[in-house]
């Protein structure tokens, strides 16, 4: 007799009682996507940014509650300044989007990363669509924008060096908490499955301090042809494995 009783949106080989609560994926694959079809890189993206919305649709429709992608890094602004156009558009475009049809959605969306450096358009945009969205609790979709683990985990020590200077605290009494609480990704928990598309396997400067002990789920699909099917798989792999944080 199956313990949990499968909800309306559960779908088939997914257990509903076992699901993570926060899923982050590296939208890996858009350039290639694009040449495989003659296209210039710039479609693969419009394309990606498609993916997402389905995506993030879908993980709310089956009880996922935090949806972290990897939009621009900081490390991203070494590309074509064409394609970082394009990119800031489809984002641009997304956010207005997202404002139209957010009681349809109802999903809260918060931004990880630096905007400082966004043209005050699109930081406005950012900050009314995170505002606007604030009131829904379900499901949180986190856009890293301009974001790098790295840079993250600098931040975070600086602010605590700050502090320790000013004599507010002692060195020696900073834990990890502290650190958790000073990155982008405060009170969020830790991703418990980190997807990484298009057959590249690494961490690329992704979620370097809450992935300590997430999952990984790596696939040759690329973003674009990301699909619901296959973030079902990823899910089933994830449950299939046994998690001991370092314990046995
Ligand atoms: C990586 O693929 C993808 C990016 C750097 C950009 C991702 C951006 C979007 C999907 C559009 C906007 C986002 C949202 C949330 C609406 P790549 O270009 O490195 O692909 P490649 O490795 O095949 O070249």
């Amino acid at each position: 007799m199956p313990i949990f009783r499968k909800s309306q949106n559960t779908p088939d080989g997914v257990d509903p009682g076992r699901l993570p609560r926060h899923i982050a994926i590296i939208m890996d694959g858009n350039g290639r996507w694009a040449q495989k079809r003659g296209l210039p890189r710039t479609a693969g993206h419009a394309a990606g940014a498609e993916t997402f919305r389905t995506i993030a649709n879908y993980c709310k429709e089956i009880g996922i509650e935090y949806l972290t992608v990897y939009a621009f890094s900081t490390e991203n602004w070494r590309r074509p300044p064409e394609e970082v156009g394009a990119i800031m558009r489809l984002l641009g475009r997304y956010l207005d989007e997202a404002l139209e049809d957010m009681e349809r959605n109802r999903i809260r969306i918060v931004f990880f990363g630096d905007l400082e450096p966004l043209t005050p358009e699109l930081r406005a945009l950012c900050d009314r669509a995170h505002s606007a969205s604030m009131r829904y609790s379900e499901a949180q979709a986190n856009i890293c924008l301009n974001y790098g683990g790295r840079d993250e985990i600098t931040r975070a020590v600086r602010a605590l060096a700050r502090e320790c200077a000013a004599g507010e605290r002692d060195p020696e009494s900073i834990t990890e908490a502290d650190i958790s609480a000073r990155l982008y990704s405060a009170g969020v928990p830790d991703p418990d499955l980190i997807i990484r598309p298009s057959g590249e396997i690494r961490t690329s400067n992704f979620l370097l301090w809450q992935s300590a002990y997430s999952e990984y789920y790596f696939t040759d699909v690329l973003w674009p042809d990301f699909s619901k099917e296959e973030l079902n798989r990823a899910i089933a792999s994830y449950q299939a494995r046994s998690r001991r944080f370092g314990g046995v």
